[in-house]
């Protein structure tokens, strides 16, 4: 199916609406296998998660979290690659990165310290969207091990995730013509302009 459908809680009745928050009241229902929305229903369902994305991540008043969606998108949408949890993924370059990472640059290069790169994802659970993890990695110059990498998450009630450094470097460092940097699935890319 290519169509995501909004319900009303049925549980939700009365005065209550208009004092009762976002998540209470609907949730953001995809029919069928959502590795097959097409890319309206992707929007339609990111536009439905967008703002609780927000709200949970920033409910513990963490500083990227506050700030980060006035970056540079890297996708024209949120895409579902794999990894990561089977979520809808889109990542957002802070601008010290931007300018390097929308090349989706292949070679020996390395991005500049100070680069922050967050990744907002979303998972399905039954049909209905679950905001998944905040996934952070920012550039610094004194983590070799990592290529100089620090990764960091947020978890969906705001507050920091607990992640081993080696957990995610194992995966990145794969990526290792990028930068360890595994980039959104092409046909969603956006360039710089
Ligand atoms: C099993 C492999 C794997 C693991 C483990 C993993 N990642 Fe990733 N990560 C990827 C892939 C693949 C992408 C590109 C996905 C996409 O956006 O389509 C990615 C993308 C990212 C991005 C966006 C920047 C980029 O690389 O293009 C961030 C930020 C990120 N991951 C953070 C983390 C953090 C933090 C952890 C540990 C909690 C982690 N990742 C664990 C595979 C992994």
């Amino acid at each position: 199916m290519k169509y995501i459908t909004l319900a009303t809680a049925a549980a939700f009745a009365g005065g209550l609406t208009l004092a009762a928050p976002l998540a209470a009241q609907e949730v953001c229902a995809v029919e069928g296998d959502y590795y097959d929305l097409d890319a309206a229903g992707v929007d339609a369902f990111y536009d439905c998660m967008s703002d609780r994305m927000i709200e949970g991540y920033t409910t513990e008043g963490n500083e990227i979290a506050a700030v980060y969606r006035g970056w540079n998108a890297t996708a024209e949408r949120a895409a579902v690659p794999g990894p990561h949890g089977d979520r809808f993924l889109l990542t957002f370059a802070n601008d010290v990165a931007a300018e390097q990472y929308l090349k989706f640059e292949e070679g020996d290069f390395e991005m500049p310290v100070g680069s922050v790169l967050v990744k907002e994802s979303i998972a399905v659970r039954e049909g209905t969207g679950r905001v998944g993890p905040l996934f952070i990695m920012t550039k610094v110059d004194d983590a070799p091990d990592n290529d100089n990498w620090l990764y960091s998450a947020v978890q969906p009630n705001g507050k920091d995730m607990k992640i081993s450094q080696s957990f995610c470097s194992d995966c990145h460092v794969g990526f290792d013509s990028q930068d360890s940097m595994g980039y959104p699935l092409e046909e969603v890319r956006l360039t710089a302009n």
